[in-house]
Order: structure tokens, then C-alpha cells, then sequence
């Protein structure tokens, strides 16, 4: 009897020491865990390596390391994913002295297994319900896969199309792209981290990737502090208020220091003004990289620039892994840097629950029900239809009759699948792709001719196949055609020198309009392209970026009617890429062009109009929407007051139909020149035909305030213009606000 007591007791107090261990706040759990490490141990736990699918240069026979695992010399991994994997990898971190679990990170960047639209087609759906829903459901997937860190949203500010990585973000717009970061963090991580239906998120690439010189990426960045305030900043302070549990730095530097060791924005800014309590991990190698670009004399030195810096995390250089113990045994570096870095990394650990149960995130059952949720694609399908952009759309050519007799479908990405997944996806799985053939045979009746020809490859010279095509458009009383990019052509380290349609596909589009019959173009790509003969000559123009697994659904759901186009584009199309880097905040200058006939001593070219192909907020409806009766309800404020704007927006057309009415605001005269607009705000409102509906917003002291010279946010007393467009380039309404002081 006395046996069984002993054995009760001993249980109790294992429980009760347990459960107290769990109640203690998670800060005095890792301080407790740290007096338990050794320095390696806590080494360990900021060197991160990926398993093999590898989504960066392996900077040399990088093998599986379980070893270095099992000996608590890995704190996280990347590209390791599925239950299966991730519960075997966690199994040999367990065996390690302290048994500290690993994290499991991935770019689950737009979708995991279900493909979304990327970051930038969902950022033209000016849908934050919409983009929540998407990176939740994502986020729901990867956990589900047994992954507990994603590393999106990228919310770099892209202004320059030549950037392949234009299309991980929301735009060029410091308002949407904020707005969009809030909308992402807390999609991927839901309320508060713990649930195993979320993950932890990652603001990247930190700071101003977007802006790199000459739009080729990994390059420099130079730009004045009140810039990288006033426009590059704030993207990132919204995912930090958001409570984004990581940064990730970028490879660029920022006015000659790399980002990974520069302390400006990791110490200064970041965990200084901003008290960041997450952790930064850098990119991919971006520690040792340091010694290419001349920052650093060696990996050695540059592990000491970074953990000096604020670079928590070491992503695949093994700059810590291999230097950090000497350089502060050597006094070089202060233990306290590594401490700050290793409790960053531990804290997430226990608020994920990994200490409580590190297989929290493997459940096969789990993994096998989310994975195959069938409304997940219906939720893509949704999305990726909100995010397609009716650009142009003469004499009504769209929306398609279902009834048509002869429909010919041209172009290289007809029939694609791959394309319409775009870059960084974790898998390609084209099974799980609708094409836009697919999408358009499942709405056409079925006694309808659907013919359809190549016409040329996407990227090649050759115009041997566009007789056929030619030949297929003079039957047809429907012309679609589908061009573009390959989803090789856009994304990480796809920068290029010329954003035009590639190959021959412009002049397939011209032989194919030769014909004299109305073309309707659907473009794909992952940026903006330029497209001026395709602009000036169809009679309808979508864009529909990738669009992911749902596309050929959602594209051929808007050329038939079945929706109707909501898009506005979230970044500006130029011209000419002479016209590069544009977007829509634009000054007046000394010599404000007047008149496009005028333009003698003007900041003009004497080659194209200042103007873009499409501008920023551009995108049509098949119905109409009119704006009237802007009222504020006080002309004038003070700082602590408000005054609050209303307008009626009305659908005068027949049918339903989304508009994004933007707010948008000049300060004229200020301590520092302001653009002419800037976005403030914007409402999307869903109208019935012939309904109106009132829309407000509360203007307050901070849609006035910029950074100023001194880099202090700022509203200024003076007058302001506030107006009301459906795009940058079309204000229907505007009013005057004065602020006294
Ligand atoms: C890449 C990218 C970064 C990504 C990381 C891990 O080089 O720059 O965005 O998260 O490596 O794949």
C-alpha cells in the first residue's frame, strides 16, 4: 500500500510541478531555461539551416544536419515540411541535452498546399477582409503541415517594376501596403500565437528592399532618412503594431551599411522607437554576405557586425554557429547581445506552446483533413477573382454571352497551369491548377465552338505558328487572347531590363487584330508589363496577374459575367521604362506641366507625356457609379478635432457591382514640398443597381501629419484638398480642410 502512496505522490507533484511550471509567465520560464545552457547551447538556438529544398544559393555541401540537432546546435529549420518530416526532425531535437524544440519555418508567401493569387493580385482587391482570409488560410494549411513560421508578409514598397519581387508585395502605396500588412500578420497569425491553426508571421524584407538601384535586385539603397520614413517604413511599423512576431532583413544595404549589420534600423529603430519584442532573422546567407559586399573582412567579423547589429537569427551562413563562442570568449562580443538574441527566440518558442508539447504542430490527422478542405479553393476562387482588373473595355465587348457560337482562344498561357501558380510556391502541384481554357470550357454552352491555337511561345522569336492562329480568329465572333509572363520571369531574382509583353506575343496580338475583329486580352505576369500596342489597339484589357489554382475560374467567372471586375491596381503601369521608377505621388515642380501642348521649360520629356499607361487606383466595372454630395462636417479643425467627410456613392448602371472610392489628400504648402495626392483611405462598397449609399470617413490630425526635416511626424496648420477619386488619375469630388493651430 505504501508503494502505491509513494507512487501517487511522486505523480501529484510531477503534475503540480508541471502545471506551476506552465503558469510561471513565459519570461521567467526562459530565463530559468537559460541558466540551464551552455554557451553553445544558446549558439544553438539562433543558427538556422534548411533542409533540402533549398530556396537560396547552398553555400556549400549544406547535408541534413541531424547530427548537429541532436546535439542542440540548430534552434530552427527551413524547407522542412509535412508532418512526417517535421515530427522526425523535432524527434532528434528532443534528443538533444535540454531537449529545446526546433522551430519549423517555410515561405508560405500565397498559400500552401491550396495556391492563392500572389501578394500583389490580392493587394488589387483592395479587400482586407479578402487578404485576412487568404494568409489565414494558409496559415491554417502550414500548421497543419507542422510548420510554425511563415516568412511573409514581404511589405516592401515596390515603385519599380524592373524588381521581380514587386510581385510579393501590396504596391507602391504607404497606405494599402500598410493597411495590407496589418491584413496579412493577422491573417497568418491569427488573434494571438498558440493556435494550431496559425503560425508566426515575418515583416521582410527589413528595410527598403523595394528600392533597390536600377531595380536589380539584391543591389544598393540609397535614399534620404525622410523618405525612408515617410514612405518605406511604415509598412513594417504596421506589421510591428500588428504584433509580427519576426523581422527578416534584407539583402540591400541602406546608405552603405548592409541591412543584417546595420544597427540604424535593428537596434535604433526597430527594438529602440519601436520596442520590438520579436526576434530578426536574417535572410538567407545575408550574415556572411556581408564580407562580398565589403562590410565585413571575414565571416568571423561579420558575425560580430550582425549579432552587434541586431540580427537575432542566422538563416545558412553559420557565421554564429562557427564564430560566435571565440568572439566572446575573446571579449570581442558582449554575451548580452547573444542572451537578448537567444530569449527572442525561446519566448516565441513557449508562447507557440513547443516546451508544452513540441508535436503540438504534427498531427496527421489534422494534416490530412485541412489539407484537403474543399473550401479552401472556393475561398481562393473568391479572392482571385476580386484581385482581376478591368483595365479597358470598349463598346461593352465584356462581359462575354455564354451562348456564343464561335469562341477562339489565343495565346501561350491558354493552356498554361505552372504559370498561374506564380513564383514561390512551396510545391507545384498543376493537378490542383484551373487554366483559363478549363475556366472558359466550363461556362460556354455546350453547343458553342471553342477553337483554340498557341500562336506563339511566350518568351521565343519564332511567329511559325500564328497562321494558324490568324486562321482560327477570322472564324471566331469571339476573340480572347492570353499573354504574358512565365512565372520564371517574375520574383526573386528575376529583375529585368525590359518589362515589355516578351517574345513575339505583341506582334501575335496585332496580327491577330489585323483581322478587324474585337480582341479581348487577359494579361498574366507578376508585376506590371508594358503593353502600348495592346493598350492602344483591343477592345478589352483584364489583368489578371497569377492568379493561383482557382485562375481559370475566376478570369473566365469575369469575361462571362458571372462577376463583376472590383479591381484597382495597386501599383503603376508606365509607359516606357524610361518613365521608371513612377508611381502616383508625383510633385508639381517649379514648372508644373499645364497643357500637354506646353511643355517648353516644364518637368516633362520631350518623348511621352509625364503620365502613365495605367495609373495607380485604375481599374473598371461593367457598371457605372457616380459621386455626389461631398459635405465635411467642419471646414476647419483644430489638432484634437475631427471632421468628418461624406459623399453618395450610386450605381447608375444594371448590374451589382464593388467601387474602391479613394481618399485622397494634398498638403500645398509645407515645411518640406508634399505630392500632389497621396492615398488616405478608401472604402470598398458593394452597390445593387441603381442603389446609393452614403460613404464617411473621420478625417483626423493624422491623415495631415508627414515626416518633416527633423524626421518628427508632423501635421501642419494650413489648408488642405481633400479628394474623392475611383482612381489616382480620376478625382470625382473634392473639398477644402483648414487646420488652425
Ligand atoms: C530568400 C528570400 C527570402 C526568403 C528566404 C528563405 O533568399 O530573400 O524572402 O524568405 O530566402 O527562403
Amino acid at each position: 500500500m505504501k508503494k502505491y502512496q509513494g507512487l501517487s505522490i511522486l505523480i501529484v507533484s510531477l503534475f503540480i510541478s508541471t502545471v506551476s511550471a506552465q503558469r510561471k509567465p513565459i519570461s521567467a520560464r526562459v530565463d530559468s531555461l537559460m541558466k540551464l545552457m551552455t554557451l553553445e547551447e544558446k549558439i544553438g538556438q539562433i543558427n538556422q539551416y534548411s533542409g533540402r529544398e533549398a530556396t537560396g544559393p547552398v553555400t556549400r555541401k549544406q547535408t541534413y544536419q541531424l547530427n548537429d540537432i541532436r546535439s542542440g546546435k540548430v534552434g530552427s529549420m527551413l524547407n522542412v515540411h509535412g508532418v512526417k518530416n517535421t515530427r522526425e526532425v523535432q524527434a532528434a531535437a528532443l534528443q538533444s541535452r535540454l531537449k529545446i524544440p526546433l522551430l519549423f519555418g517555410m515561405d508560405i508567401i500565397h498559400g500552401y498546399k491550396t495556391i492563392f493569387p500572389i501578394p500583389l493580385a490580392e493587394a488589387a482587391s483592395w479587400d482586407l477582409d479578402a487578404i485576412r482570409l487568404s494568409a489565414h488560410i494558409a496559415a491554417r494549411e502550414a500548421a497543419a503541415a507542422g510548420l510554425h513560421w511563415t516568412f511573409a508578409p514581404m511589405v516592401d514598397i515596390g515603385r519599380d517594376p524592373r524588381w521581380g519581387r514587386v510581385m510579393e508585395g501590396a504596391g507602391e502605396d504607404v497606405f494599402l501596403g500598410s493597411a495590407i500588412a496589418k491584413a496579412r500578420v493577422y491573417g497568418f497569425q491569427g488573434d494571438r500565437l498558440g493556435g494550431t491553426d496559425a503560425v508566426m508571421a515575418c515583416a521582410k524584407h527589413f528595410a527598403a528592399y523595394g528600392a533597390v538601384a536600377a531595380g536589380r535586385d539584391y543591389n544598393d539603397v540609397d535614399m534620404s532618412e525622410r523618405l525612408l520614413w515617410d514612405t518605406y517604413l511604415p509598412p513594417f511599423k504596421a506589421a510591428a503594431d500588428a504584433g509580427v512576431a519576426t523581422f527578416m532583413n534584407s539583402f540591400s544595404t541602406l546608405n552603405g551599411i548592409p541591412a543584417t549589420g546595420n544597427s540604424d534600423l535593428q537596434r535604433h529603430i526597430l527594438k529602440g522607437k519601436w520596442n520590438y519584442k520579436g526576434f530578426v532573422v536574417s535572410d538567407w546567407g545575408s550574415i556572411g554576405e556581408m564580407v562580398e559586399w565589403g562590410y565585413a573582412s571575414d565571416s568571423s567579423d561579420a558575425a560580430l557586425k550582425a549579432i552587434t547589429a541586431g540580427c537575432d537569427m542566422d538563416m545558412q551562413s553559420e557565421a554564429y554557429k562557427r564564430h560566435l563562442a571565440r568572439l566572446i570568449k575573446e571579449g570581442k562580443a558582449d554575451v548580452k547581445l547573444l542572451d537578448d538574441a537567444v530569449r527572442r527566440v525561446l519566448y516565441k518558442k513557449f508562447e507557440l506552446g513547443l516546451f508544452d508539447d513540441p508535436y503540438r504542430f504534427c498531427n496527421e490527422s489534422r494534416e490530412q483533413e485541412t489539407l484537403s478542405n474543399p473550401q479552401h479553393k472556393l475561398i481562393a476562387r473568391d479572392i482571385a477573382r476580386k484581385s482581376i482588373v478591368l483595365l479597358k473595355n470598349e463598346e461593352k465587348v465584356l462581359p462575354v454571352s455564354a451562348k456564343v457560337q464561335n469562341i477562339a482562344v489565343i495565346g501561350p498561357l491558354v493552356k498554361s497551369k505552372r504559370d498561374l501558380e506564380g513564383s514561390w510556391i512551396p510545391r507545384s502541384d498543376t493537378s490542383l491548377v484551373v487554366s483559363l481554357f478549363e475556366g472558359i470550357k466550363g461556362k460556354i454552352a455546350p453547343g458553342s465552338n471553342l477553337m483554340y491555337a498557341k500562336g506563339c511561345s511566350i518568351a521565343d522569336t519564332s511567329q511559325a505558328d500564328f497562321q494558324e492562329a490568324i486562321n482560327l480568329a477570322k472564324q471566331a465572333d469571339v476573340i480572347i487572347m492570353a499573354l504574358g509572363e512565365s512565372y520564371s520571369m517574375s520574383g526573386e531574382a528575376k529583375s529585368r531590363t525590359d518589362i515589355h509583353i516578351p517574345g513575339q506575343q505583341e506582334a501575335l496580338f496585332e496580327a491577330i487584330e489585323a483581322t478587324g475583329k474585337p480582341v479581348v486580352v487577359v494579361l498574366m505576369a507578376g508585376r506590371p508589363l508594358i503593353f502600348n500596342k495592346v493598350a492602344r489597339k483591343a477592345s478589352a484589357i483584364v489583368y489578371a496577374w497569377w492568379l493561383g489554382a482557382e485562375a481559370g475560374n475566376a478570369i473566365a467567372g469575369v469575361l462571362f459575367g458571372d462577376y463583376n471586375p472590383s479591381g484597382k491596381l495597386p501599383v503603376t503601369f508606365p509607359r516606357s521604362i524610361g518613365q521608371i521608377p513612377i508611381s502616383y505621388t508625383q510633385y508639381n515642380t517649379g514648372k508644373p506641366v499645364k497643357s500637354p501642348d506646353d511643355i517648353k521649360y516644364k518637368s516633362a520629356y520631350i518623348d511621352s507625356p509625364n503620365s502613365p499607361q495605367y495609373a495607380f487606383g485604375h481599374g473598371l466595372s461593367y457598371t457605372k457609379f457616380s459621386y455626389s454630395g461631398l459635405k465635411l462636417s467642419k471646414s476647419s479643425i483644430s489638432a484634437n478635432e475631427t471632421s468628418e467627410l461624406s459623399f453618395t456613392l450610386t450605381n447608375t448602371g444594371e448590374i451589382a457591382g464593388e467601387e474602391v472610392a479613394q481618399l485622397y489628400l494634398q498638403d500645398p504648402v509645407a515645411s518640406v514640398v508634399r505630392p500632389l495626392k497621396e492615398l488616405k483611405d478608401f472604402r470598398k462598397v458593394s452597390l445593387k443597381p441603381g442603389e446609393s449609399k452614403v460613404v464617411r470617413f473621420t478625417i483626423t490630425k493624422d491623415y495631415l501629419s508627414f515626416f518633416n526635416r527633423h524626421l518628427e511626424w508632423v501635421a501642419e496648420p494650413g489648408n488642405f484638398k481633400l479628394m474623392i477619386g475611383a482612381a489616382s488619375d480620376d478625382i470625382k469630388l473634392e473639398t477644402a480642410l483648414t487646420l488652425v493651430q
